[in-house]
Order: C-alpha cells, then structure tokens, then sequence
C-alpha cells in the first residue's frame, strides 16, 4: 500500500494536525518528516484543544503508531514534556509506540538563544525563537548533534564541543555574549539521553517492519508550502523542506511510496511573521475573520495576518506537492458574510499572472484580481449551505483537484457531509 501525506498549501496553520487526528482512525502509523517545535498542531476533542509540537497528532488514538524522522529538529524539554503529557492523558506509557531516528538532530539551548537575538538584531523574520535555522544550519555545516550521538560518553563530549565552539564563536563575533559552558549540557544531555533511550529506533527500517505486518501509514507535514526553504516566500521562511518531497528525505522511505498528497488549506488565508501577503485584509472584514477563527498563533500566541483565498498560492502548491485531494478547513469561519472574495489571479504591470512571481520584490507588488462570490449564512451541523457548496466547486474547479474534506469546525466530527 503507498503512503499518505498531509502537507500545508499555504504559509502554516492550515489545521494539519486536526486533519491529521481525523485520518488516524483509519491509519495505524502516523509519522512526523520535518521541522521541530515551532509546529504548533491543534487537535480538539470534546471541547478541549491538545496542542503537539513535536509528536504526530495521531498520538492520541490508542491505535497509531507515532514515528519522528530524521528531517525533524528536536527540542529536548518539549519533546519530553510532550511524552509525559500524551502518557498521562492516555494513561499508558509511550514506549512501544513512539519511535524517534537517531539521526535527528538535536536542538541545543545556545541555538534557541541565538534565534532570540539574531531577532532583535536583525529587527527578524518573525521566528518562532525556538532555534529551529541555528539548528538546521549546524546540521548542514556538519556541527550538529544528532540524538545517537548522546549514547557514548566520549563521542558526546567530542561533539558537544565541536558544536559549541562554533556557537560560541557566533555568540560572542555576533551578538557580544558571554559563551556557554560545556560541563552543564552535558549534564543536560545525560539527563535527556536517560528518558529517551526507549525510544530511539532506525526510523527507515522500523518503517519498514511496520508496513510488512500491514499497517497504514500517514506522513505528517509541519508549517506550510510557502514556508519551505527551497520554495517558500525566501528569506520568511523556515529551515526544512515542507513540501511533499520532504517527507521522502525526513523519513527515508522512496518518493514513489507516496501514492496520496493531501493538500490542506484553510477557506481563506492566514500568515504569522513577517512576508509578502497579496489578499492581506487590513480591514473589519479581516478583524472579524481573525477573531471568529481565532487567529493566534498555537506555540507564540501571536496574532495571525488574515485576508481571502488565494488560487494563485494554491495553484502552485498543488503544483510542487503533487497534491491529489484537498482537505479545506475553517469553511464555518467565513460564514455569515455577504459575499466572499477569492484572488484567482495576480496583475503585474499590466500582466496577468497564474503563478506568485518568483522574485519577492515583484510579489511584494502584484494587485489580486477577485472573483466575488456569494455569501452564506452562519450554520449549525455538518451540511453545507448551497452557497459554500458553490464557493468549494469554485476552489476544486480552478485547481482541479477535488476536496474530499471540507472541515467546518474544530471538533474531530465537524466535517461537512457532501455528495
Ligand atoms: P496546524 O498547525 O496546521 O495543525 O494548525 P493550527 O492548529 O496551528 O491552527 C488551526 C486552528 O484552527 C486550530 O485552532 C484548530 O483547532 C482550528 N480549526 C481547524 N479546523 C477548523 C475548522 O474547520 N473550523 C474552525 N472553526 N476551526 C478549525
Ligand atoms: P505549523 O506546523 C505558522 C513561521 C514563523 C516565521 C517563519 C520562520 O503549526 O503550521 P521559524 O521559527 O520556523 O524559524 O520561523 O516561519 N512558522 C510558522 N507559521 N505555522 C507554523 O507551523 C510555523 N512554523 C514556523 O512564524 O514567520
Ligand atoms: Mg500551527
């Protein structure tokens, strides 16, 4: 059986993780390929929100499996903060269930330092401050520390090190602080490496011993398409591969295993950080829809920048993810309105555009051209007014790609019942 992922079509936020905790009843593996503890993924059940940084969102049905890969940066207090909760919550310990590959790479408290001040100096991108470039840079410099190298004493001293006297080479040229001492993360690591041993596992080959008893298995993507490194609105963006693609590498498993990408997008569009934003509202419409939706970020509670859908995004997120269905959240937030607007594409000196340019100047510049569409009322239950019926054809008609989940509220039940 091939695989299936679930990525963000847009700049993060999309509700990845409630689609993700809706897909894991019928999936028995449900494996996160990059990021680190900047995700925030909102999961609802019976009126209360867990929020997951760090583990798959499936975690909380007893059945899944939850895998971390290789692509993925961890945070070593969230991570095992996170472990404890869902241990708590389900009663059960993890161990058996959890799976982290050793090759992941550690995020070290120097790092989540320095995102603090390269934020202040720099006057930011808008980070998360949870260290998450200073890691992976380390991790392509060839400095980092991957979490098996915590299990022998004497490799661990020589890369702690290693990786601490180019951090604090940076601390000091850079922002003028005093270096940190190796003697108290070491101690930080050994304490660390104690709680996660049960866990750490080769991802690839776990994968693979899993997929030979039959299970179903659910790649979980963090942030969104225009955050990607390589593809996103550069330099506002983060450090890891978002896209589809990235699953293959963060995980190890081959591209043509991917058999089902799952694009999630929400009904309009939200940003946190800074970053070019063609249907940005900066007016009541946008207010309102940031405070029906609740529009604050999940892991900095920053407000989030609001404004209509946009196809052109869309159009080329589909594009690079090779999506083959589209699940549609927050369908409920933009009800109420007399109309809605969708950008179905862009102007640019007196050109039409398809596709976001991809010079960040020029898309700092583009006018959305809109089509208007009709509005609907608020409503209760899982069945679509005729008009939000109407607007999710509009959206599967210009992508050509039908949505086989519309979510229409935050509850794992909330999904609209369409033909
Ligand atoms: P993620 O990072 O993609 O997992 O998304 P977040 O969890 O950061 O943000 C999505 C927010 O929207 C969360 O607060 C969810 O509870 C909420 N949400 C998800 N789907 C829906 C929906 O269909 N309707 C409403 N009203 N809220 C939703
Ligand atoms: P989930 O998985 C929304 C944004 C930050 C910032 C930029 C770089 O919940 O969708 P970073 O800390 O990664 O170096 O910040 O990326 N960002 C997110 N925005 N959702 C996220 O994750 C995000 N993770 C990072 O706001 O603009
Ligand atoms: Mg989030």
């Amino acid at each position: 059986m091939g695989y299936t992922a679930i990525v963000g079509l847009q700049w993060g936020d999309e509700g990845k993780g409630r689609i993700v905790d809706y897909l894991a009843e019928n999936f028995n593996v449900v494996a996160r390929f990059q990021g680190g503890a900047n995700a925030g993924h909102t999961v609802t059940i019976d009126g209360r929100d867990y929020i997951f940084h760090l583990l798959p969102s499936g975690m909380l049905r007893p059945n899944v499996t939850g895998l971390i890969g290789t692509g993925v940066v961890l945070d070593m207090d969230v991570l095992i903060e996170e472990i404890e909760r869902v241990e708590d919550i389900t009663g059960r310990p993890l161990e058996g269930r959890l799976f982290i590959d050793g090759r992941a790479t550690l995020v070290m408290p120097f790092h989540k330092a320095e995102d603090q001040w390269e934020e202040r100096l720099r006057g930011g991108l808008g980070t998360t401050k949870r260290g998450i470039g200073q890691t992976y840079r380390d991790r392509y410099a060839r400095f980092a520390l991957r979490l098996i190298d915590l299990f022998n004493d004497e490799h661990m001293r020589e890369a702690a090190k290693k990786c601490l006297e180019f951090n604090n080479q940076i601390l000091g040229g850079r922002y003028g602080k005093p270096p940190f001492a190796i003697e108290p993360i070491i101690k930080q690591l050994k304490q660390f490496r104690e709680k996660i041993a049960p866990f750490v596992a080769d991802v690839p080959v776990k994968l693979k011993e899993l997929e030979n008893q039959g299970a179903e298995v659910l790649l979980e993507g963090a942030q969104g398409t225009f955050l990607d490194i390589f593809f996103g609105t550069y330099p506002f963006v983060t450090s890891s591969h978002t896209i589809s693609g990235g699953a293959s590498i963060g995980l190890g498993i081959a591209p043509w295993k991917i058999t089902r990408v799952i694009g999630v997008t929400k009904a309009y569009t939200t940003r946190v950080g800074k970053g070019p934003f063609p249907t940005e509202l900066d007016d009541e419409i946008g207010e309102e829809i940031r405070k029906k939706g609740h529009e604050f970020g999940a892991t900095t509670g920053r407000p989030r920048r609001c404004g209509w859908l946009d196809l052109p995004m869309l159009r080329f997120a589909v594009l690079i993810n090779g999506v083959t269905e589209l699940a549609i959240t927050k369908l409920d937030v933009i009800s109420g309105l007399d109309e809605v607007k969708v950008a179905v594409e862009y102007e640019l000196d007196g050109s039409r555009l398809k596709y976001p340019p991809i010079n960040p100047v020029e898309w700092q510049k583009v006018k959305p051209i809109y089509k208007t569409l009709k509005g609907w009322e608020s409503f209760w239950g899982n069945i679509l007014p005729f008009e939000a019926e109407d607007y999710v054809k509009f959206i599967e008609k210009e992508l050509g790609v039908r949505a086989t989940i519309v979510s229409v509220g935050k509850e794992r039940d909330a999904i609209a019942k369409r033909d």
